[in-house]
């Protein structure tokens, strides 16, 4: 609760209606320094990467998040989830590694958490082989072909035996907040679902019953560590669905639990995909309507989440009582100095997240990175501090910049900020690129903050001017006076339907009723037909987007796709199931493992698995994929000596225009050149530091 002002806001420029943010709050025995709470997420770092993780986690204290914590901890060797690393509390190695955390966040003055955490039945056990356990022998329904174990009092006497270890261990460690971390369908959640809980012992049944196994394992860890750390537990307010618990059962879990429990931490759902729902589904502060719910059982310090970067709607919830610690996961990661931002008044600096989930992604693919924030993952590897530039090492040069999408924004911000004199140049009358159509598509305007967070900083930038609204020539860039000239020219979705499954342009996409994506937004009302076919082998968003718009402007859309599902790669970025729902609700339908062969004049060929047939289409529309928009670079290119005699020093090329990537690549490229400007050879990354070396003679 709170209790001191941690700062003097008349020494900053801060509105004092925020002051609120900054008091300090008692959790157990500790005291955090402020309302900022970096809850758990595991950046896929891992026990193989701790000095990452150390430096990860520490740069958020050094932000202004008055509590940092690890992601899921697991406790016991039947909980893993590899290729996915999670952080891991075995045994004293692992609480080694873990302790380079614990002292960089203390060294910022912050609080330092530890989630440890078992996944049950959701646990791969990849490494160890053992078999994965539930409460009861059910399939699990996150990790396909898993049956687990039926868990014996055996097995409920060595894990909470090993959470016991795990956290002592951890307070041995200095850590000041130890989870009982239950929430996301993990195994104390599965013994309180009567979805994975079909025991018939004093474990299953009743509520009292489904709940002994986590008040005993929380009941244990309060023992073993005593005063000496506050103990948290995770829970969803609400299970979203039949795999977990509703709202009732979770606030009757609290009044059970609450005497032994110094800080209740609060998400929803059970399936992630609702947790850290994405913007195209979810508004920030979405979490609200249930975990808002949770102070009716408890008085003890409340901490909940929901994509929130806004300090007025933080210091609104604060005020009315719900939560009394502002959470922050994707918030933490686009912007680690979120906290320092807002207490110090600049506002204007917030890097807010943008909610496409890229980073889930990339978690769970291993390594952590960010589409708003470069430096995500890269601060140990690559000494990347998400705040500070270093100045050029060569003084102050000109580089003319062709190409405001997001790579060549990053680029010149980062050039500009490092005391590059910067000619940021599009085509375009607005900074942007495709961002520019993109977010006017359904569900995607938050996406439009790539551009609205860099257009500030840009315009702000004296080393930087805008050029926009005229086309360079290669000619006129050659002799625009640069010393240095990078190009951004981006990548359009190709006209033909070239795709990857035939490496070939598809017969009769050049007729007159063939689309790109774009062009559906540029037409608009003009679109014409009723019946549009949305030929997709991207799989990413951009198909299902465009049917989205153009069902809700009365068009009957078919989206083909030679992929088993469609917006399949949206699965990793947590809303793979909303975007089918969405289209099912909106009538779209989706035709899987079906090729195009030709387009017709009002019919398109198709072909699954041997069987052809034509479908009626007044319109196509072709989400094939992208090609970069290259001339440009070419032409300097090829240009040589008469580049270097026009003063060119050197020619770059990053983004799209290299070759069409997630724009979250295309910001790091834009970024890694303007980081390394003034290095030997540029355009070639430096190596970046590997914790990981294998055998050493
Ligand atoms: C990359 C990533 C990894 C996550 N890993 C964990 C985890 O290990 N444990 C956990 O309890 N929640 C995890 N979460 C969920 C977050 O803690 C949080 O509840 C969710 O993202 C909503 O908060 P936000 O809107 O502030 O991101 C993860 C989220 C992200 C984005
Ligand atoms: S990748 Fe996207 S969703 Fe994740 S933190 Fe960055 S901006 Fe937010």
């Amino acid at each position: 609760m709170p209790t001191a002002r941690q700062d003097d806001a008349s020494q900053t420029s801060r509105l004092q209606r925020h002051d609120i943010l900054f008091d300090q709050v008692k959790i157990g025995p500790k005291v955090a320094p402020n309302r900022f709470y970096q809850v758990p997420y595991g950046p896929g770092f891992g026990p193989i990467k701790p000095l990452t993780h150390a430096l990860y986690r520490s740069i958020r204290a050094e932000g202004g998040w008055g509590v940092v914590s690890t992601g899921i901890t697991d406790i016991s060797v039947d909980s893993d989830e590899l290729p996915t690393p999670t952080d891991r509390l075995w045994d004293a190695a692992d609480a080694r590694g873990l302790k380079a955390m614990v002292d960089g966040v203390h060294e910022h003055g912050s609080l330092a958490a530890i989630e440890l955490g078992h996944m049950g039945s959701n646990s791969v056990t990849w490494e160890s082989r053992w078999p994965a356990v539930g409460p009861s022998q059910l399939g699990s329904p996150l990790i396909p072909n898993t049956t687990p174990k039926a868990i014996e009092h055996s097995d409920i006497e060595r894990i909470q035996a090993d959470w016991v270890a795990s956290a002592t261990r951890a307070a041995d460690n200095g850590f000041d907040v130890i989870y009982v971390y239950g929430s996301d369908s993990y195994l104390p959640s599965q013994f309180l679902s009567p979805f994975y809980n079909k025991r018939d012992d004093e474990y299953g049944g009743s509520l009292e019953n489904r709940a002994r196994f986590w008040l005993e394992c929380i009941e244990a860890v309060r023992g073993a560590v005593g005063e000496r750390c506050a103990v948290a537990v995770r829970i969803a307010a609400d299970g979203m669905g039949p795999m977990g618990i509703d709202i009732d059962e979770t606030l009757a879990f609290v009044r059970m639990a609450d005497s032994m429990v110094d800080l209740w931490d609060i998400n929803l759902g059970t399936d992630w995909d609702h947790d850290s729902g994405s913007s195209r589904f979810f508004a920030p502060g979405y979490q609200l309507e249930w975990s808002g719910r949770i102070r009716e059982a408890t008085s003890k310090p409340i901490v909940g989440v929901g994509r929130m970067t806004d300090p007025d709607q933080m210091v609104k919830i604060i005020e009315s009582g719900v939560l009394d610690l502002i959470g922050g996961a994707r918030p933490s990661i686009a912007d680690p100095f979120l906290p320092n931002k807002i207490r110090d008044g600049k506002y204007e600096e917030i890097r807010e997240c943008i909610g496409a989930n890229h980073c889930t992604m990339r978690a769970i693919k291993g390594h952590l990175g960010c589409i708003q924030n470069a430096t995500a993952g890269e601060e140990y590897r690559r000494g990347w501090h998400p705040e500070s530039y270093a100045p050029v090492a060569d003084g102050a040069q000109d580089a003319l910049v062709v190409g405001a999408g997001p790579a060549g924004m990053e680029c010149a911000t980062v050039l500009g900020r490092r005391g590059v004199r910067v000619h940021l140049c599009d085509k375009a009358g607005a900074l942007g690129g495709h961002i520019a159509w993109m977010s006017r598509l359904p569900g995607m305007s938050e996406w439009g903050r790539i551009t609205t967070y860099r257009k500030l900083l840009l315009e702000r930038l004296s080393e930087v001017e805008l050029r926009l609204g005229s086309e360079l020539t290669s000619e006129e860039a050659m002799n625009y006076g640069a010393d240095i000239i990078v190009v951004a020219t981006g990548a359009a979705w190709s006209k033909d339907g070239l795709n990857p499954f035939t490496h070939a342009a598809i017969p009769g996409a050049d007729a007159e009723h063939v689309f790109r994506p774009e062009e559906v937004i540029t037409l608009g009302a003009e679109f014409p037909g009723d019946k549009v076919i949305i030929f997709d082998t991207d799989n990413y968003l951009m198909a299902p987007v465009t049917a989205q718009h153009l069902a809700s402007s009365g068009k009957d859309v078919e989206i083909i796709t030679p992929y088993p599902s469609v917006g399949g790669v949206s699965d990793e970025m947590l809303e793979g199931p909303f975007t089918r729902a969405q289209l099912h609700e909106n009538g779209v339908r989706m035709r899987t493992d079906t090729m195009v062969g030709s387009i017709g004049s009002n019919t398109v060929q198709t072909d699954y698995y041997g069987d052809e047939a034509e479908v009626a289409a007044d319109a196509v529309v072709l989400v094939t994929q992208r090609l970069s928009d290259d001339r440009l670079f070419k032409e300097l290119n090829a240009a040589g000596d008469a580049r270097s005699k026009a003063g060119v020093k050197a020619l770059y090329r990053v983004g799209d225009c290299v070759a069409p990537r997630l724009v979250s690549d295309v910001i790091f490229d834009g970024h890694r050149l303007a980081r390394e400007i003034d290095t030997d050879e540029p355009a070639t990354p430096l190596s970046f530091l590997r914790e990981s070396r294998g055998v050493v003679a």
